[in-house]
């Protein structure tokens, strides 16, 4: 195909990034896909509602159903369990690539989404559920499948991470820091999951069934979240030489005799101030990654926010779109070289 028509079911903090790029990089993607991507639709609730610069109104609908029918690739931005649910189920099976930021359906339902894409032969992606721009599920799943991780621990809510940081370093009060948090377009639309931990433990259970070869359920995640908290066990966490960062650990636990187990939990953790967890600030996240043979890895970057997450979103989609104008597993390098190589004399970094 010389186009590919993209719907976009969501168009709020990283739905309006992603429109933003498709729109700027227009024949930079053409180029690296084959494929013009034409954003054909945007589904909301509200059709009313000024959706920025780069969604023109003619385009925006609140009929999703009629919208995934006629689409080749899906990009679900919309969150909830349903009808995010419904509608990817519906595009899977009618043959179409769905891509996803959504790890709270993710974590509840992986195991039917992806049965039902590779019934389809269709790709389901949904690099940007977890840590927001770090490459993260690629390199555990694909990268590391020749290895046995052993664990992975990290700091992989951007809210929560943004909210102990302003409490340490700026002293700011939980409340402050929080409407700070969803003023930058860090927290879901119900922060709650953000600050109770439910956030954090779906992408914990994402990251346990990807790295850990298994699907891990997510009501066997232990959850504690921030809000009991306070100044007081900041300062007392300074005293004796750590900082309170809130992890997520999955870890393989080699049981006598039998198969392995996995445990995976998401707490705020007591980390000693010159950890490099420690020095994870604002809404960056961090994930650290055990493997046998590759020994430790560490993964950094903005974990929330509308570019970054949508930088991710963008990754699956060029991907996506490689493999259904391949009409199969698609192309690995740029077909275009639209970019020319700079002799070193020229370069301008500096260090
Ligand atoms: P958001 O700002 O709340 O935007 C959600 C969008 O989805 C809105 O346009 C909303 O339409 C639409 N929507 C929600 N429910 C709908 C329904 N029932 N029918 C039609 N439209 C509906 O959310 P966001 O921050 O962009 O997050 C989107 C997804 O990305 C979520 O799954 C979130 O967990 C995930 N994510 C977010 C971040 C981040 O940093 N924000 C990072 C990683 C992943 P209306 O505006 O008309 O209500
Ligand atoms: N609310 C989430 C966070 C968005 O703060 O990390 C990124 O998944």
């Amino acid at each position: 195909p010389t186009a590919l028509s993209v719907a976009l079911l969501g168009c709020g903090t990283v739905g309006q990034e992603v429109a933003r790029i498709l729109m700027e990089d227009a024949e930079e993607l053409a180029a690296r896909t084959g494929a013009r991507l034409d954003l054909v639709g945007v589904g909301v609730r509200d059709t009313s509602a000024d959706r920025g610069p780069h969604v023109s109104r003619d385009i925006v609908t609140a009929d999703l159903e009629g919208l995934v029918d006629r689409a080749d690739i899906v990009v679900e931005l919309m969150g909830g369990l349903e009808p995010a649910g419904s509608l990817i189920l519906r595009a899977l099976r009618a043959g179409k690539t769905v891509v996803s930021a959504n790890k709270a359906l993710i974590a509840a339902r992986l195991e039917e989404l992806s049965t039902a894409a590779t019934e389809s032969g269709v790709q389901f992606s949904y690099e940007a559920a977890v840590a927001g721009a770090i490459p993260i599920l690629r390199p555990i799943r694909d990268s590391l499948a020749g290895d046995r991780i052993t664990s992975i621990m990290g700091i992989v809510n951007g809210t929560t991470n943004y909210i102990l940081d302003m409490m340490t370093t700026h002293g700011s009060g939980f409340d402050d820091a929080l409407a700070r948090a969803q003023e930058l377009g860090y927290a879901e639309a119900d922060p709650t999951a953000d600050v109770g931990g439910g956030d954090a433990a779906a992408k914990a259970a994402i990251l346990a069934s990807l790295g850990l070869h298994t699907v891990f359920p997510l009501e066997a995640v232990h959850t504690e979240g921030i809000t009991e908290v306070t100044s007081r066990d900041i300062e007392a966490a300074r005293a004796s030489g750590h900082v309170i960062r809130f992890l997520a650990i999955a870890e393989r636990v080699a049981r006598e005799g039998g198969a392995d187990a996995a445990s995976v939990r998401v707490h705020p953790t007591l980390v000693p101030a010159d950890h490099p967890l420690a020095a994870v600030r604002g809404a960056f996240n961090a994930v650290y990654v055990t493997a046998d043979n590759a020994g430790e890895l560490m993964f950094m970057g903005q974990g929330a926010g509308g570019a970054p997450t949508a930088s991710a979103v963008m990754g699956d989609l060029v991907s996506a779109a490689r493999r259904v104008v391949a009409g199969g597993p698609g192309r690995t390098e740029a077909a275009a070289r639209s970019i020319e190589a700079l002799p070193f004399a020229e370069s301008r970094t500096r260090y």
